[in-house]
């Protein structure tokens, strides 16, 4: 990632949970489960706690991006979990898009070309090292 892409990341992403991450967090899950149902089953039926989860794992990496390998070994556990939760390589594209439709969903007005490439960029590199590492 170019550190303008670090930066636009940070910025947005702080737009965002200034939103409520709860809200986020639900936005994320039914976009993803109304394009995936088959995905549904792999998670828990009470999705609360795995909201506050994802939001507070996405909010460590993306404060540490100018840095990476600082969170490296978290990254590569939390890859190590998700193998156990039945996640396969394919998975994550799928994922990626529920993300970036959020981000542009909340953003609003505010979503440009270049947030949208930084945000691919941000997602393409923790995709690519959980995949690597599962
Ligand atoms: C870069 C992408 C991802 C991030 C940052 C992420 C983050 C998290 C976090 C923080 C948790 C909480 C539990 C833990 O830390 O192990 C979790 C659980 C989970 N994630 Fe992900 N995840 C990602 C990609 C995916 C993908 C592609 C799938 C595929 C559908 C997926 C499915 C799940 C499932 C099934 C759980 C377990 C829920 C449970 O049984 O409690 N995740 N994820």
């Amino acid at each position: 990632m170019k550190p303008e892409q670090i930066k636009l990341v940070k910025k947005t992403w702080k737009i965002l949970m200034g939103i409520n991450p709860k809200i986020i967090g639900d936005a994320f899950y039914s976009k993803l489960f109304t394009d995936h149902p088959a995905i549904r089953k792999l998670f828990p039926s009470d999705m609360n706690q795995q909201y506050i989860k994802l939001v507070d794992m996405l909010t460590s990496i993306i404060m540490n991006l100018d840095h990476l390998e600082s969170v490296s070994e978290e990254i590569i556990a939390m890859s190590n979990r998700h193998t156990g939760y039945g996640v396969k390589p394919a998975h994550y594209e799928m994922v990626g898009s529920a993300l970036l439709w959020t981000l542009q969903k909340g953003l609003g007005a505010e979503w440009s070309d270049d947030i949208e490439n930084a945000w691919i960029a941000c997602y393409q590199s923790l995709a690519d090292t959980m995949i690597q590492n599962n």
